[in-house]
């Protein structure tokens, strides 16, 4: 049996539900999180706890829970569902109100949700040993992608068109030519001269919790990181290229457009920081 938990309780998965007035059903005015769980264990906890609370505070929707109840909820949802390897998911709403687009006038409570699945890890250590392809499509987004709200019809259109071209990954092209993020990754090249490159942490992507981890392991592979924009030709014409996210870790990507990178197989840097990830993790 699955079970989801939803305002307080646990219910059966098949059975939870949300009001047909639930403000993140009505207008996506609502925020998530996604953890990955690797034995038992959550990865990145701090990271995806800090950024659920700055998501809830740029839209001025109440805390529903603290870190440590939240914590023993998730930790409850995994025993339940016997999940050990996999992820956790949360999304937080406004709350349910009259539809109206402007914030409900009367206090309202947050909408919690949490569920989880199993994730089959071997199968994502096989697709980054293959190697991935991703395409690009217009970035078609809003004006504040840091923040992590469930509004993602534009990322849903961009995966689907991956996937309808053969690809895993969409990544998205801004106004200027610039590649922005993936439809739910980020995305980094390698230069010539070995050079991580990856685009500031501006609005324009989500501040990933795994990019800030690469971070920190390409320090100690002593790698140096450039951040500043890259457009799909220099991605092209890199020495590797991949993506970084909760659940695919670090991921290398192979082909851009159908334009095979390098010689086509996994650089070995993107191996190596995937390999200190997991390691540090
Ligand atoms: N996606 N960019 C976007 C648009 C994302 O949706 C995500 C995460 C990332 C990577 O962020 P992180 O390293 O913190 O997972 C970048 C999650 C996993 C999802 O939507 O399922």
């Amino acid at each position: 049996m699955r079970y989801a938990y939803v305002n307080g309780r646990f219910h059966r998965h098949s059975e939870a539900a949300i009001h047909i007035e639930d403000r993140g059903f009505q207008f996506a005015d609502a925020v998530y999180e996604v953890w990955s769980v690797r034995n038992g264990q959550l990865l990145d906890a701090d990271g995806h706890f800090q950024r659920l609370q700055r998501s809830l505070g740029e839209l001025r929707i109440p805390s529903p829970r603290t870190r440590a109840a939240l914590e023993q909820i998730i930790a409850e949802l995994l025993r339940r569902n016997r999940v050990r390897n996999g992820l956790v998911y949360l999304q937080v709403s406004r709350g349910q109100a009259r539809r109206d687009h402007a914030f409900p006038r009367a206090a309202t409570t947050p909408t919690i949700v949490l569920t989880c699945k199993r994730l089959d890890f071997a199968a994502a250590d096989a697709r980054a040993e293959a190697g991935i392809a991703v395409i690009t499509v217009p970035d078609q987004r809003w004006a504040r992608c840091d923040i992590k709200t469930v509004n993602l019809l534009p990322n849903v259109l961009a995966k689907q068109a991956a996937q309808e071209a053969g690809a895993t990954e969409a990544w998205l092209v801004d106004a200027d030519g610039h590649v922005t993020e993936g439809s739910s990754t980020n995305a980094w090249i390698v230069t010539k001269a070995g050079k991580l490159v990856t685009r500031p942490a501006d609005n324009h992507i989500l501040h990933g919790i795994t990019r800030a981890r690469i971070f920190q392991c390409s320090q100690l592979l002593d790698l140096e990181i450039e951040e500043r924009p890259f457009t799909p030709a220099e991605a092209c014409d890199a020495r590797e290229a991949f993506l970084t996210s909760a659940t695919s870790f670090v991921t290398p990507v192979v082909s851009i457009d159908h334009h095979t990178i390098a010689n086509g197989r996994p650089g070995s840097l993107a191996t190596a920081l995937r390999q200190a990830y997991l390691d540090q993790s």
